[in-house]
């Protein structure tokens, strides 16, 4: 019998990717999602791409009757993988109350209901924004959680506490948390890919849609930080690498019994890039030119961070093995699929 597993937020870009990997490893997936910044479309996607079609429910996470319906429904859930929350740092610096109801309150829904239903175990979507603007690279799980430069930042922290406390007070379940750097590109089938709405806040969604001729010209925000060309620098890391740790994460976590209650992992590639080298990567791999001017630097934009993935490497056996160039062709294909 398969093990099900509940991924919330799972017609969003991570979340379908990660379903994706789900169900190619022999899990029964349901999704639950609001479709406030997704589209039922990618269930179509994720059928293309594996031949089944997740059980989907259209709800709330942040509704706890929605949740309990849920479970009343789809009863044998055993883990979930937590994808739902806002994520847009610039929004949440204007909407606090917004990221701080429906982040929280949809992880604690879960937290609370998932003993009654038998679930073992939950892993957490956090990401590199927990550490700040580290004092070296690369950086590390115990590397100091700095405050955070957003309520988005901050509810990512809150929410590890969350848990950490929970699970602290005895609560029968197990977590792994995944501190995400990066996030990039898209399936190679083409099927499944980020559908950001309205103009994109993040890097290669904007590229791609320069490069298409969407956006007029990709600002660069800034490139006068102290990086050998001036522009920031990240841990770019491709999503389907991101998805296949979240299917090791959930197999150990359920699976293995002398795994400690809360489990933390960086996942990046280990590899600091700049977004003047993202560009003329995606050139290289796609002989596609990006429009940009230099902008000035976006505000709480860190200068530079980057993974130390070894924990993930060795005590999940977890590594990013797609190479950029890879990844540039997956996210300029993706984009090509998609309407003007
Ligand atoms: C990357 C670099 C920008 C757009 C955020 C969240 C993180 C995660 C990923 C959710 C920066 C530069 C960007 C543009 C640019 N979110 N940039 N022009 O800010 O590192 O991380 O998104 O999980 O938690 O904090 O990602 O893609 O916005 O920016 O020059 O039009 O690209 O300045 O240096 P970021 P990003």
């Amino acid at each position: 019998m398969a093990q099900k597993i509940l991924v919330t937020g799972g017609t969003g870009y991570i979340g379908s990717h990660t379903a994706v990997e789900l169900i190619e490893a022999g899990y029964e997936v349901v999704i639950i999602d609001n479709l406030s910044n997704s589209n039922i479309e990618v269930l179509d996607g994720i059928e293309a791409i594996t031949g089944v079609r997740p059980v989907f429910f259209k709800g709330d996470c942040n509704n706890i009757e929605d949740l309990r319906r849920l479970f009343t429904e789809n009863p044998g859930i055993e883990g979930i993988i937590n994808f739902a929350a806002s994520k847009a740092v610039g929004e949440s610096v204007q909407k606090p109350l917004l990221y701080y109801r429906n982040n929280l309150a949809t992880l604690i829904n879960l937290l609370d209901l998932m003993p009654g239903f038998g679930v073992k175990g939950i892993v957490f979507s956090s990401s590199c924004t927990v550490y700040g603007e580290p004092d070296k690279n690369p950086i590390d799980e115990t590397a100091p959680i700095k405050p955070a430069t957003s309520p988005y930042g901050n509810t990512k922290q809150i929410s590890e506490e969350i848990i950490t406390d929970y699970i602290a007070s005895g609560a029968p379940v197990k977590s792994i948390i995944l501190r995400y750097f990066n996030p990039i590109g898209a399936h190679p089938s083409g099927k499944i890919g980020e559908l950001p709405i309205g103009v994109p806040g993040n890097l290669v969604p904007y590229m791609t849609q320069a490069a298409a001729g969407i956006r007029p010209m990709l600002t660069v925000f800034g490139d006068d930080y102290n990086t050998p060309d001036g522009s920031c620098i990240r841990d770019y890391i491709d999503v389907v690498d991101l998805a296949k740790a979240h299917v090791i994460a959930m197999r150990r976590m359920l699976d293995r019994n002398d795994t400690d209650a809360i489990e933390i992992f960086n996942l990046g590639t280990g590899c600091g890039v700049s977004v003047l080298e993202l560009i003329a990567a995606f050139k290289k791999a796609t002989g596609v030119d990006i429009p940009y001017k230099i902008g000035p630097r976006r505000a709480g934009d860190i200068e530079k961070i980057w993974a130390d993935p070894k924990k993930a490497n060795e005590v999940l056996g977890w590594k990013a093995k797609v190479p950029i160039d890879r990844t540039m062709k997956n996210a300029w294909q993706w984009q090509c699929s998609l309407p003007k």
